[in-house]
């Protein structure tokens, strides 16, 4: 790959925004190519080989979350999955009246014979993986009858121990109703990308896409970023100005669903329900280790937390899901903000200004708390999450050595440390500019 440099970086504390990189060529050829001139491309552009990106796609478990997708669409998802990853499916399929989860690992387990991949594939409501958040002491994510909540957010967070427990380096997150199997592949090669040329232990990769086609008046047309991205990343911009006092656009990637992350980094965040799960990466990094509220983890501060932001070059696809997915994914990502202790009055206003103006709420009202946050998985005993499940016929590749595991003592919710906590917030925030 031939990818260019960022050209800005906004820091935040420990926290370095990159730019968004433009792809220049998606396979620059192996390690020792000919005619390559290597002064000059010190300069802007740099070219990954394909073995450095290989490298990092071995350290890689990729997350495929799934809830009654067509068969053939996660076919061409898998297909797109570069080789040397480990995928981990996590299914949260009908399983009454028709068993679709189960007509869907078979149909997955028959083609990836053909792939020769090794996958994964669970359920998110296995008894077993139940009992291991109970054990584990990591009640969050169950629900009043005592079964794994439903949701993508949940089956992402679930994810991350068995990804965690694969002993991979790296954790990054496809959904599965994408429908260019070219785009996947592209993804996954930027997550390798970004995390070649980080220097952090704690980074994250986020896939800002060039385009998403669509049918006007029967033509095709390749739509810039998305509504619901426009707004996220204009008031995260905001909350980020607000401290910094100067103004920014560094953040391109508010809403992306298709990101990566190490996996230290991935362990100690906290994250939130639904569509927010997302925006609130980039609002849990800034309280948790932003510098203005406490709670610093020695190793970060000394590393470090670098977020790239890629622009992917194939179109991105997926199934239309309607407006009202749209509203309630922007409300969504606008009460995270909303809700964070960094947001300041004078943002809240903002905020509050920009979803009347909107129409997603009615003028006058407040914001419903409707999200839920989870704990960093840090919290929970990673050793009895492995005992648990370790039988299980899923597991066989879940086994990583944690003889010296030390569980230490669970700290809660950032947000929750903080209560009655004093914090200063600034008192004027830059002003949205109308739309
Ligand atoms: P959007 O692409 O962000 O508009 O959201 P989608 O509805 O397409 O969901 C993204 C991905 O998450 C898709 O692959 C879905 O199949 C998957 N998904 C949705 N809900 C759930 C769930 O409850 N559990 C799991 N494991 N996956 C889900
Ligand atoms: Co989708």
């Amino acid at each position: 790959m031939r990818i260019e440099i960022p050209r800005e970086v906004e820091r935040f504390g420990p926290i370095m925004f990159h730019d968004v990189q433009k792809v220049y060529e998606l396979d620059a050829g192996l390690k020792h190519a000919r005619n390559e001139s290597k002064p000059k491309e010190k300069s802007v552009i740099r070219r990954l080989s394909y073995e450095s990106l290989q490298e990092i796609q071995e350290q890689m478990c990729i997350i495929v979350p799934i809830r009654n997708e067509k068969i053939k669409l996660i076919e061409g998802v898998l297909c797109g999955i570069p080789h040397h990853c480990q995928v981990i499916i996590v299914s949260n399929s009908d399983r009454a009246p028709i068993d679709r989860y189960h007509i869907e690992k078979d149909a997955l387990e028959h083609v990836c014979k053909f792939m020769k991949k090794n996958v994964i594939i669970v359920h998110q409501k296995d008894p077993k993986l139940r009992e291991a958040c109970e054990k584990s002491g990591y009640k969050f994510l169950l629900n009043e009858e005592g079964e794994i909540k439903n949701g993508k957010a949940e089956g992402m967070i679930l994810s991350t121990f068995l990804a965690f427990l694969s002993g991979k380096k790296y954790i990054g997150f496809i959904d599965s109703d994408n429908y260019f199997p070219g785009a996947v592949h592209e993804y996954v090669q930027e997550y390798c990308a970004g995390f070649h040329t980080s220097k952090s232990d704690y980074s994250m990769v986020r896939i800002a896409w060039h385009s998403k086609p669509k049918i006007v008046e029967s033509n095709l047309f390749f739509a810039k970023r998305g509504r619901v991205s426009e707004h996220t990343n204009k008031i995260l911009n905001a909350l980020i100005s607000s401290f910094t006092g100067y103004g920014t656009e560094i953040i391109k990637t508010g809403n992306a669903g298709e990101h990566a992350m190490t996996m230290d980094l991935a362990i100690n965040l906290d994250y939130s329900s639904g569509y927010s799960i997302e925006p609130y990466h980039y609002i849990n990094m800034l309280e948790r280790f932003g510098g203005i509220l406490d709670n610093p983890i020695p190793a970060v501060l000394k590393q470090g937390i670098e977020i790239f932001q890629i622009e992917s070059r194939n179109p991105h696809l997926h199934e239309v899901k309607g407006e009202e997915h749209v509203e309630s994914m922007s409300m969504e990502a606008m009460e995270v903000i909303y809700r964070s202790p960094l947001c300041s009055p004078s943002l809240k206003q903002e905020i509050l200004e920009d979803i009347y103006h909107r129409g997603l709420l009615a003028e006058g009202k407040k914001i419903q708390e409707t999200l839920t946050y989870y704990p960093a998985i840090v919290n929970a005993n990673l050793k009895v999450f492995q005992d648990v499940i370790k039988n299980e016929p899923y597991a066989e590749l879940l086994q990583v050595d944690l003889s010296n595991y030390k569980h230490s003592k669970a700290s809660g919710l950032q947000r929750d440390l903080v209560k009655g906590k004093k914090i200063n917030l600034p008192e004027s925030t830059p002003k949205l500019e109308a739309k």
